[in-house]
């Protein structure tokens, strides 16, 4: 299976707050190793290796946006951290398949991180900019 996505870092992607752009962008460097990793037939140690860092990703950075969410009363946390809930299960799952099944079902991961990225980075992230940047981040 060829894939052939390269993601470009840009403005559509920015949100303007340096702390969760760093995290953003480290997330669309993994998408684009997961891509490579799928054109190139990687090993299973390979993608096990990628998965164990989204894992990472994913607890690091959810942990940041949910702090700054209460730490400034942000409206809209209870729908965001339950997308958030609904990802951590979803990379559980993830990973306990790839343990269990391998790269088959590298594919399905991949599309799981394209939707994560334009259905929640791109649409429940912006949500907050205001919110952030009023209380001076
Ligand atoms: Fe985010
Ligand atoms: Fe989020």
């Amino acid at each position: 299976m060829t894939i052939t996505t390269s993601l470009e870092w840009g403005p559509a992607l920015t949100l303007g707050i340096p702390v969760i752009d760093e995290q953003h962008r480290s997330f669309v460097g993994m998408i684009n190793e997961l891509s490579g990793l799928i054109d190139a037939d990687g090993s299973r140690k390979a993608f096990e290796e990628l998965i164990e860092r989204l894992f990472a990703y994913a607890g690091t950075h959810f942990d940041t946006e949910e702090k700054y969410f209460h730490l400034f009363q942000y409206e809209f946390a209870a729908e965001h951290i339950a997308e958030h809930d609904k990802m951590r299960d979803s990379l559980r799952v993830f990973r306990r398949d790839f343990q269990k099944s391998g790269r088959e079902m590298a594919g399905e991961l991949f599309v799981f991180t394209v939707e994560w990225l334009s259905d929640h980075l791109m649409k429940q992230d912006k949500k907050y900019v205001s919110c952030f940047k009023a209380h001076g981040l």
